[in-house]
């Protein structure tokens, strides 16, 4: 057996034990990242014989004290993109990218030949949605807005390193914003994936609980729905009559953040599952008159 082969098969054990979910998967990505390869070359190697990459034990280390995989490899891939993340961050999920089919259809459904619909991502955090919706629908003209520095600095960074033309602005979603002012009723769809975990249901995974920021969590309120709820709010000041609004839910909220929009005035409020089957995404129709 190569110095690889067990070191992958030692490292997979530890991750178990620490109570890693895809621990094989993590030692590979691990072994890529600190060989400078991908995960294909690793396998490759793992079958000709290979030493053991500098730095994977200390990697290894890391990601059993529950650190979580994207901070150590500073990498998430979400849709077609691979984004920079790391502290300060919240890592994109693979539950999000449904959001994006919904914004694409939603796109396809009401663009109009020769004219660029206007996007407006609420909490875009690294910029994952507002970028996926630039890079897949390319006439989009596509605004994002985040209100911590930390994460800001990481969308910065995305927008650059990805080349796509993404309006980034720093402010309170919350309140009004003055980069946004000359849209307001003009906007075709608001993305939004806000905090929303109730305050008193403190994740249980390490990587959730100790890395990703309070602020990216926590909806504000017992049900959680108080920031989401303020959100579409703003968004309806946004939205011209007809714009959609889509927002990512908790799976305890499929029934009542859609209840709530519409005791707000919100019409045509659809629920949509993710591809594991579970509620996660609400869209809502900003209606003719408020
Ligand atoms: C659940 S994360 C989503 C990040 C990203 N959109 C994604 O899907 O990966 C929520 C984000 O909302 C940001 N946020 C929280 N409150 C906000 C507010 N009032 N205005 C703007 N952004 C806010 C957080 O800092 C965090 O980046």
């Amino acid at each position: 057996m190569s110095d690889l082969r067990r070191a992958i098969d030692a490292a997979t054990a530890r991750l178990t034990q620490a109570g890693v979910g895809s621990p094989y998967a993590d030692a590979i990505a691990l072994a890529a990242h600190a060989a400078g390869t991908d995960r294909s070359e690793i396998h490759r190697r793992l079958v000709l014989g290979a030493p053991v990459p500098a730095g994977f034990d200390d990697l290894i280390d890391a990601r059993a004290a529950r650190v979580p995989l994207q901070h150590l490899t500073g990498r998430a891939a979400f849709r077609r993109l691979e984004l920079h993340v790391g502290p300060g961050v919240f890592v994109p999920r693979p539950e999000t990218e449904i959001l994006v089919d919904l914004a694409l259809t939603v796109l396809a459904e009401t663009s109009v030949a020769g004219e660029s619909p206007v996007v407006v991502d609420l909490c875009t955090g690294s910029g994952a949605i507002a970028l996926a919706v630039k890079d897949e629908a390319p006439s989009a003209e596509v605004h994002a807005v985040e209100v911590s520095l930390e994460a800001h600095a990481w969308a910065e960074r995305n927008v650059t390193t990805t080349g796509l033309d993404v309006d980034l602005i720093h402010a309170d979603a919350m309140a009004e914003v003055p980069e946004l002012e000359h849209l307001r009723g003009l906007v075709d769809l608001v993305t939004c994936n806000p905090p929303y975990v109730p305050i008193d249901r403190v994740p249980i995974d390490p990587e959730v609980r100790d890395h990703d920021p309070d602020l990216a969590l926590y909806g504000g309120s017992v049900d959680g729905l108080a920031i989401p709820l303020a959100l579409a709010d703003r968004a309806a000041t946004l939205l011209r009559p007809g714009g959609v609004l889509l927002m990512e839910h908790a799976d305890e909220q499929g029934e009542s953040l859609p209840a709530a929009l519409r005791a707000r005035g919100w019409e045509q409020v659809t629920d949509h599952r993710d591809l594991t089957g579970r509620p996660r995404v609400v869209s809502a129709v900003q209606a003719d008159c408020r």
